[in-house]
């Protein structure tokens, strides 16, 4: 799989990996599996966060488990490692205050067995918190090694431009990676995610990060399976002529639906106006291989013109 040279110097794999439920709904044996024939693949990407995934058990499974994979395999220098801070669990750990960012790092690389992670990202905006206070703790992480570069994820677009600019002012780290919910499938039409801070990336967000040559991680690119089966697909998405359009097209590329999304995401690059655009998906043993076969397919611009086309 081709690596790709990010803005920030990171080089990173055409597909990132999500770890969110590994070590709770995927058992350590199967997600082990999964990240060893991802590496084979030849992917270096892996998501994870510090709160991954409370809503089915504490939050420390998803971090403790990659530990335990890098302790057995020594693959931690092979990996270009992402976590998160921000969000809640259990009650605690919202908030990008001084002390929230300092602590959790520290616990992350506890559980991560690791010295340093290579993006780590506010994993959703905080408006009771300064930008100055959040961007200087990170800063203050990435002068002492326990963070390479930061990222926004769910953030608006325009406290991702005011956060930069603050950044530039004061010499502090910026964020250099986005990451947000963006797939093939447009949202229905005046239908709100379920969060607030969930809302799928659009054209001006697209734009945004195109003119500050910011890459864009895609997360939930694949609807929770739904492309493959439809009784999965979020409510929120509008099928119609557009499902009709990726369907056809995986079935001429010999791809399953799920996997001509990842080749869309991945190509889109060679359209103006878009970003690098890099798919995050999480799948178990049984669909990652299929899945990985979207970067062997390259998409000429009249496809993806033709894809884009559909209303
Ligand atoms: N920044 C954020 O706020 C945020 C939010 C959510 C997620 N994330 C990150 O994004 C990653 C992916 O998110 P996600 O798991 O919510 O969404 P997703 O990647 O869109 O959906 C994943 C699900 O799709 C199914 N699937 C995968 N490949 C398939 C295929 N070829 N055919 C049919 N079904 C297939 C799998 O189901 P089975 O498990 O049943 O196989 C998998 O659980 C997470 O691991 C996490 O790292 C970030």
């Amino acid at each position: 799989m081709e690596k790709i040279g990010l803005s920030n110097g990171l080089s990173v794999s055409q597909v990132a990996l999500g770890a969110m439920n590994f070590g709770t709904s995927v058992s350590k044996s199967e997600a082990f599996k999964v990240l060893d024939a991802y590496l084979d693949f030849g992917g270096n990407f892996i998501d994870t966060s510090n709160n991954y995934a409370h809503w089915q058990g504490t939050g420390d499974e998803s971090e403790t488990l990659l530990g335990e994979w890098f302790r057995s395999g020594g693959k931690r220098k092979d990996v270009v490692l992402a976590t998160k801070v921000g969000f809640d669990r259990h009650g605690e750990g919202a908030g990008l205050k001084k002390e929230q960012i300092e602590y959790w790092i520290d616990q992350s690389l506890k559980k991560l067995r690791t010295d340093h992670v290579d993006l780590y990202y506010a994993h959703t905006d905080d408006v009771n918190t300064p930008i100055e206070e959040t961007l200087e703790a990170f800063d203050s992480l990435v002068k002492k090694g326990k963070v390479l570069k930061i990222g926004a994820s769910n953030f608006d677009t325009w406290r991702i431009a005011e956060s930069n600019m603050i950044a530039k002012e004061r010499g502090w780290t910026p964020y250099t990676v986005v990451q947000q919910k963006f797939t093939y499938l447009y949202p229905k039409f005046g239908v709100l995610p379920k969060y607030t801070f969930n809302e799928s990336a659009n054209r001006e967000r697209l734009r945004f990060l195109e003119t500050k040559d910011i890459p864009l991680v895609a997360y939930a690119c694949l609807c929770k399976g739904g492309y493959d089966n439809l009784s999965r697909m979020p409510s929120e998405y509008e099928l119609g002529k557009r499902y009709e359009a990726i369907k056809d097209m995986a079935a001429d590329k010999g791809l399953s639906v799920s996997a001509m999304v990842l080749c869309w995401l991945i190509n889109l690059r060679k359209l103006k106006d878009y970003p690098v655009i890099i798919p995050l998906f999480s799948a178990r043993a049984n669909h990652l291989i299929e899945n990985l076969r979207a970067t062997e397919i390259e998409l000429s611009t009249e496809e993806l013109e033709i894809l884009n086309s559909i209303e």
